[in-house]
């Protein structure tokens, strides 16, 4: 009888404890809102109020039709609103695509959000690298690598200009049908690799040949497996687990393995550096190298290869993808060929300078447009980690403040955003570079994100893709398409050209 009275108090206590928690809890917030002067959103995606499965369901079939993001943009478009409430199994989520919400989690309330999921998903490949942590940790990393991004390093016109030439021997002359992608995606992995670890994965000479045994193809396949399986555990969340994992865990081992050589080898250029400098032996003028600036900075061997790793991961298949689909919409429009011809031209067939590719407008034009139209990173998230605020999506205008609650997902559709009409106008969905003559976008246009963690490599990817186009426009006289069909998505960590970039150029 004692020990039932024991737990009936308990239990009483308990509930008495719980109730009392949530009434303050509650009592805070609603302070909390009307100090913010924040009104409830009433858009809302989902049935499913609780595990969300119809929105699991509908991003399925979404991504068998390869139409996430057009029928993500569809879903603001059925609503009528830039903000609304939706699901992830059992958390919620606000979907926006408003300028200003997204300035506010990536810059002005930057410290109430964090990564959210990606940094579990990710470390198996990344560790605790840039692109992989927050807070002090990510503070730390970004300081390691920020030098590295300085205007003399990422303008190594020459090591672009030798993975082009390689690239160059692949593209047909004579108008048969080529397909740009594969190329781009190989030229960018070989330029990545030389400047990040010294030694390119020289994948574009492989072109072919037997790859089978090549080690420098093995690793960029097995990174390849790797990243595709970070993407799995983010889409399969706790059913992950239940999924056979052999192959990536073989895959990250082999990448490992791979990064550590070039790892060990600038270590121990560290150690006989400062064994010379000891004996007070000359010191040379060293040429630029990343993974020698890593070295110089820190001899913890992980620390350097999950920094490489990450920047491998961000900088491997984003500018690929930039000119796939660039050239997608290029050789849809031959007049605009015709016109990059022309003022290219000015070269009188010279390589061009870092300055003048800056100069180019209408390179720098189609550059923008196609990042505007088909965003590499087209989707991006974080995670609310306290209760905070939005300056849009509350009340039916969705003109007031909406409180976000603590453990509520923000994910931002940077394609539904740059498809806006009342932003880009009526021809939004349309490729047209000269729309730029007048464009001068701020938070709207966010291919690199804003904020403290904007892209650290946004000037190596724009010249190297620059470089690229201008030297395809120099060797070629004409382009044309050899794809009927319209662009789809061909969506992974990033968005390229689902049918690739088919198209036949002549000299
Ligand atoms: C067209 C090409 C590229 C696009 C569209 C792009 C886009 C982005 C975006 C949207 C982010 C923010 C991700 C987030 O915080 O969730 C980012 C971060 C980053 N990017 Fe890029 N990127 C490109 C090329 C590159 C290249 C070539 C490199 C390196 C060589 C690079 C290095 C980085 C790094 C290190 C970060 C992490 C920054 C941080 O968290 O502080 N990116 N990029």
């Amino acid at each position: 009888m004692a020990q039932h009275a024991v737990f009936f108090v308990a239990g009483s206590a308990f509930f008495l404890y719980i109730l009392y928690t949530r009434l303050a809890l509650y009592l805070s917030r609603r302070a909390f809102k009307k100090q913010n002067g924040c009104q409830p959103n009433p858009y809302v995606f989902n049935k499913d109020p609780i595990l969300g499965i119809d929105n699991i369901l509908a991003g399925l079939r979404s991504s068998k039709t390869y139409t996430v993001l057009e029928d993500t943009q569809n879903k603001y478009k059925d609503l009528g609103s830039n903000t609304f409430h939706s699901r992830l199994a059992t958390m919620p989520v606000i979907m926006t695509t408003e300028p200003e919400n997204i300035k506010t989690i990536l810059s002005l309330k930057f410290k109430d959000y964090s990564l959210g999921a990606r940094e579990k998903a990710f470390k198996p490949l990344l560790g605790h690298g840039i692109f992989n942590s927050d807070g002090e940790r990510w503070a730390n990393s970004r300081h390691l690598l920020r030098p590295n991004f300085a205007r003399d390093q990422v303008a190594d016109l020459d090591a672009f200009e030798r993975h082009f030439k390689l690239m160059l021997k692949h593209v047909p002359k004579d108008g048969s049908t080529v397909d740009l992608q594969e190329l781009f995606f190989r030229l960018t992995i070989d330029s990545a690799t030389e400047f990040l670890f010294n030694h390119s994965t020289n994948s574009l000479r492989m072109v072919g040949q037997d790859e089978a045994d090549n080690e420098d193809v093995i690793f960029s396949k097995a990174f390849g497996v790797a990243q595709n399986d970070t993407l799995t555990r983010i889409r399969l969340s706790f059913m992950y687990r239940f999924t056979n994992q052999t192959e990536a865990r073989d895959a990250v081992r082999i990448c490992v393995e791979y990064v550590d050589k070039w790892v060990d080898d600038a270590v121990r250029w560290r150690q006989e550096k400062d064994a010379e400098k000891a004996a007070g032996g000359e010191k040379d003028e060293e040429r630029y190298l990343f993974i020698h600036e890593l070295a110089k900075q820190t001899s913890d061997k992980a620390r350097i290869r999950d920094e490489l790793m990450n920047v491998l991961l961000a900088g491997r298949d984003t500018t690929a993808s930039l000119l796939s689909n660039m050239f997608f919409e290029l050789a849809k429009q031959p007049e605009l060929w015709k016109r990059l011809r022309e003022e290219i031209a000015v070269l009188d067939g010279r390589l061009p300078t870092y300055e003048e590719l800056r100069n180019f407008k209408l390179l720098k034009w189609c550059l923008n447009e196609s990042l505007r139209l088909h965003p590499v990173v087209a989707a991006n998230s974080r995670l609310a980690i306290k209760d905070t605020v939005l300056p849009l999506g509350g009340g039916s205008d969705g003109k007031t403040p909406l409180f976000v609650p603590r453990g509520t997902l923000i994910s931002y559709t940077t394609y539904a955003m740059h498809r806006r009409e009342d932003l880009y106008g009526p021809d939004a969905h349309l490729y047209k570079p000269d729309r730029w003559a007048n464009l001068r976008p701020g938070w709207e246009y966010l291919p690199f994100n804003g904020g403290p963690r904007i892209c650290l490599g946004q000037q190596y990817a724009l010249t190297e893709a620059g470089f690229v186009t201008a030297r395809l426009v120099q060797e070629f006289a004409k382009m044309e398409s050899r794809d009927d069909g319209p662009w789809k998505e061909g969506l992974t960590l990033t968005c390229c050209s689902l049918n690739g970039t088919k198209v036949g150029l002549f000299n």
